[in-house]
């Protein structure tokens, strides 16, 4: 599939997600939400405290595989971007944290989840938040103009991971900190269970090997650079993800165990005299 395709299909996908997570808030039943309840990489991500902090329909919609703004470490007056905002929870979450001088944008290509978002921050009466349409190959922001750069399992679903690591590196000021989730594999794992396991996770471009990662943080001139599981998934995980699509998970089981993880990926822009 080219670049250009994949990014068509993950368009429509969560088009179709965003679309189901107004017709939850709609219908009452709440069963419609983006994602299911029992799936082992976007449930449970965050804590009562933080759900009590942002509007019903930005829980329902994330479709994370992690918690960065946990993570992150954002202080008041801060600059954030989260790349592929989705329904915006994270950007909700941090603009409560860099309030009230500081400035949270969320960053997505698709119209439907745009619109979620900024209903979301109407219903949030956030002021401090600001929704971009854009791609995260291609920032639409200047120049060393953000302090955090935050991300919500998105990275692993761009057909261009590199041209997303060197924009992240060129709109974050000099001293500013990459801190994403993100799914990403361990070890070797044989191409044709990739393609199954990554299918499982919507991840059609594929998650990055953890050493990869590294490589391809360090080329564009990332320092500190660390991965840390934060999920580290089994066969049980992959039985819930993958009943009913006609795959053997026993038969798979040894080349799947603890190979797939959501991790939080950390890097540093060097300052200036670094
Ligand atoms: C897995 S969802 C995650 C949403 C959000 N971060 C969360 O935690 O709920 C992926 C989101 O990224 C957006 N997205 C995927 N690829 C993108 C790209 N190349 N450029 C901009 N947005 C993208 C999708 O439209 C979708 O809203």
């Amino acid at each position: 599939m080219s670049e250009i395709d994949v990014k068509e299909v993950v368009r429509e996908k969560y088009s179709q997600a965003a679309l189901r997570v107004r017709g939850a808030g709609s219908s009452c039943c709440g069963s419609s939400a983006a994602r299911e309840s029992n799936n082992p990489i976007t449930s449970n991500l965050y804590e009562g405290s933080q759900t009590g902090e942002v509007p019903e329909e930005a829980m329902l919609a994330s479709l994370g595989c992690g918690n960065p703004t946990a993570l992150a470490q954002l202080k008041p007056g801060e600059t954030v971007l989260d790349l592929g905002s989705g329904g915006g929870i994270d950007v909700l979450l941090s603009a409560r944290r860099v309030a009230p001088n500081g400035k949270a944008y969320g960053l997505d290509m698709t119209d439907e989840m745009l619109a979620l978002a900024r209903k979301n921050q109407q219903k949030a009466g956030a002021e401090n938040v600001e929704f971009l349409k854009g791609e995260i190959e291609n920032i639409p922001m200047p120049d060393n103009s953000v302090d955090v750069i935050i991300s919500n399992c998105v990275i692993n679903l761009s057909g261009d991971k590199d041209k997303v690591l060197s924009e992240a590196f060129r709109v974050l000021k000099p001293g500013g900190r990459f801190a994403v989730s993100d799914v990403v594999t361990r070890g070797d794992v044989p191409e044709a269970i990739r393609r199954d396991m990554l299918l499982w996770v919507g991840c059609i471009a594929g998650a990055l090997k953890d050493t990869d990662y590294l490589t391809k943080l360090a080329k564009v001139g990332f320092k500190d650079i660390s991965i840390e599981p934060t999920r580290v998934y089994n066969i049980e995980d992959a039985r819930v993800l993958l009943t009913g699509k006609g795959i053997d998970v026993d038969a798979i089981a040894p080349q799947v165990e603890g190979k797939f993880i959501s991790a939080f990926v950390r890097a540093v822009k060097p300052k200036l005299a670094d």
